[in-house]
């Protein structure tokens, strides 16, 4: 039994002068793996005789059990002292003040159309979309603009390629959002309906207050019993949530839309002092939309029957109505994304517009 008591001393010290995981694994695998050394003296037991597997089957067993036990605790000492040496060096101040971190801002056109659409949807409007490369049709001519209308000029249109073989007129890209009411109208069910439609429209010009694309928002109501004084309440309600100004005034001032009739300009009082503008208080006027009601020929076109239904729509600039309420006062810079000023102008991401809480 010499040998086996030899062995065992082996192993012990190797054990006992293991420094890592490792080691211990190797230890292990180099007596107990399958083909270890005291794993092959165990396979020889069955060859051995009967008084000799006597005395050594349980010795070996022993051994066995012995080598592993070591092995165990020698794991829980050195998982310990790993423990123990990374709290000693890996330590963490927590009353240091933290690295200033930069946090994205909220461009104001997302924040003025998340805004819109709060309002919006409390007085029960649902938001519709449309393409912004759209066909003559929906664009002009659904809208009661046919080709030689004066009102085509004063849109200063984006025309898109076409083929000339085609003998229909371009596509254009959408000069408002008008024809997402086309779209609306003419489907399954389209009416009755109260929607709006946030969205890209593009037309030639570029000056302080225009860029080629700017942001519309279309409102459309259809019912069997709508009237103007419909259309007065909800953009009174609206412009008194948005800019904030319990007793603001609305002046509808007659105008002209092909597709509305009649049709009306809406302006806020206002007033300007030292190149200040103060909304709901003044003798000035400000435009901020057009609207109307919506034309029988539109209707027709929608194959909607003018005799049951009617309606009204309106449309307004959201990038004007955020130069307006956030005193921004060149258009041109929305599109310049130039990150400065949008850590200046932007919103706080995590703030999100609502009716209840001002809309801040
Ligand atoms: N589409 C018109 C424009 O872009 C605005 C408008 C919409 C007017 C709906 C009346 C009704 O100028």
């Amino acid at each position: 039994m010499d040998d086996l008591d030899k062995i065992k001393q082996n192993y012990l010290n190797s054990i006992s002068t293991a420094s890592s995981l490792d080691d211990l694994e190797q230890i292990r695998i180099k007596g107990l793996g399958k083909k270890g050394e005291v794993t092959s003296l165990m396979k020889a037991i069955g060859s051995m005789e009967e008084s000799e597997r006597r005395v050594k089957a349980p010795k070996l067993n022993f051994l066995k059990t012995e080598i592993i036990e070591e092995i165990e605790k020698k794991k829980l000492l050195i998982t310990e002292e790993n423990i123990n040496k990374r709290i000693s060096v890996e330590w963490l101040d927590v009353s240091r003040p933290s690295r200033p971190s930069q946090m994205g801002k909220i461009h104001p056109i997302s924040q003025v159309t998340e805004e819109v659409v709060e309002i919006f949807s409390n007085l029960g409007f649902s938001i519709a979309e449309g393409p912004q490369i759209e066909s003559d049709w929906y664009n002009f001519d659904a809208l009661n603009i046919p080709p030689e209308h004066p009102a085509r000029q004063e849109f200063d249109t984006f025309y898109v390629d076409s083929n000339p073989d085609s003998g229909s007129p371009p596509h254009v890209l959408r000069t408002h959002t008008s024809p997402v009411q086309i779209r609306h109208m003419e489907k399954e069910n389209g009416v009755p309906c109260r929607i709006i439609v946030p969205g890209k429209v593009f037309r030639s010009d570029y000056d302080q207050t225009h860029t080629p694309m700017f942001n519309q928002l279309e409102g459309l109501a259809i019912d069997k019993d709508l009237t103007m004084s419909h259309l007065k309440w909800t953009l009174e309600e609206f412009c008194r949530a948005f800019f904030e100004v319990e007793d603001l005034e609305l002046r509808f001032r007659s105008s002209h839309f092909p597709f509305t009739e009649p049709s009306a300009e809406v302006d806020i009082r206002c007033s300007w002092e030292d190149g200040i503008l103060k909304l709901g208080q003044g003798e000035s006027w400000l435009e901020i939309l057009g609207s109307g009601m919506v034309h029988p020929k539109v209707l027709t076109a929608c194959n909607v029957d003018s005799n049951c239904y009617q309606g009204f729509a309106f449309g307004m600039g959201i990038d004007r109505l955020a130069m307006l309420k956030y005193g921004i006062p060149d258009l041109r810079s929305f599109f310049e994304g130039d990150v400065r000023w949008l850590d200046h102008y932007g919103f706080d991401p995590l703030n999100i517009p609502s009716t209840n809480s001002g809309l801040r």
